[in-house]
């Protein structure tokens, strides 16, 4: 089994970016790779230099599909519907593949998200979320990385039980750090045995020790520290792969990635007793 990696943080600290650069990272190493945008905002396409007009619909706006598959029906819904449908036939039909590296291509899958306030949610789309994650997390070969919706309420809504590491992507700045730390404590609660972080954007060199310090309060460790760039915004805006247009940052997540399997494997030596 692959290793399944979530990314979270706030909004805008740079998930999705982390999320592309990483699959490529995988996917060179020559492994397998299957990436998930489940945020409600999806734009983990975008970061791979697929133009919007080209970028897969969510398969949660598929309504018809959610209808066949959790037996919801329009004058039924909310009445009666499956809870644990079976989708472990969609991953194949809906992934668009990502070219990119010698390895095999990347293969990205567009979940989306429920967005509607206080959605938990008891409702067939929630159903249909809930067991494509759980899917991809407990049965598929794939490593598999989910780029996760924004803050902390994803947790309640779409099971990550099961995830081996989760990986918060933090800025300079209290609310990101803020929320850095809920979601640890809450990814802990759910079972997830590696919680580590990312700093991202740093424009000064004294915020490292403040994020450090207070996510070290936390037991969070970071894996890299990303200086604020201008190529990487560039990518953003001129809509191109940010692992070809960004030289430096896929070297220093390469390293990330490397610190977060060398935690990977400290601790399973450990439960070894070795
Ligand atoms: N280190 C960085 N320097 C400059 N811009 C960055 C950096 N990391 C991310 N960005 C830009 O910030 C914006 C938000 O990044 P994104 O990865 O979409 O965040 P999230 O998925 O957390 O919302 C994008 O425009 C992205 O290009
Ligand atoms: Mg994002």
């Amino acid at each position: 089994m692959g290793l399944k990696i979530a990314i979270g943080g706030k909004g805008g600290v740079g998930k999705t970016t982390v999320c592309a650069v990483w699959a490529q990272l995988f996917a060179e190493d020559g492994f397998d790779v299957l990436a998930i945008d489940a945020d409600p905002n999806t734009n983990l396409a975008l970061a791979f230099g697929v133009p919007i007009k080209e970028s897969p619909e969510p398969l949660i706006k598929m309504k018809e599909l959610i209808a066949e598959r959790t037996g919801a029906s329009k004058d039924t819904l909310g009445a009666y519907f499956k809870l644990n449908p079976n989708v472990s036939d969609l991953p194949e039909k809906y992934w668009l593949k990502i070219e990119g590296t010698e390895g095999n291509p990347v293969k990205l899958l567009v979940l989306g998200g429920i967005t509607e306030a206080g959605a938990g949610c008891a409702c067939p789309e929630g159903a249909f979320l809930k067991g494509l994650l759980t899917h991809t997390i407990l049965q598929r070969q794939e490593v598999v990385l989910v780029d996760l919706a924004a803050g902390v309420e994803f947790m309640g809504r779409a099971s990550i039980q099961g995830i081996d590491a989760l990986v918060i992507v933090v800025e300079p700045g209290a609310r990101s750090i803020d929320t850095a730390k809920n979601i640890a404590r809450m990814g802990r609660e759910l079972g997830i045995k590696h919680v580590a972080a990312i700093a991202n954007k740093i424009t000064k060199v004294e915020h490292v020790g403040t994020i450090d310090s207070q996510l070290a309060e936390a037991e969070v460790p970071i894996l890299t520290n990303i200086e604020y760039s201008e190529t990487i915004q560039q990518a953003d805006l001129q809509q191109v792969s940010v692992f070809q247009a960004c030289g430096e940052l896929v070297k220093q997540l390469r390293g990330a990635k490397r610190g977060l399997m060398d935690l990977v494997a400290s601790s399973d030596n450990e439960a070894a007793g070795g």
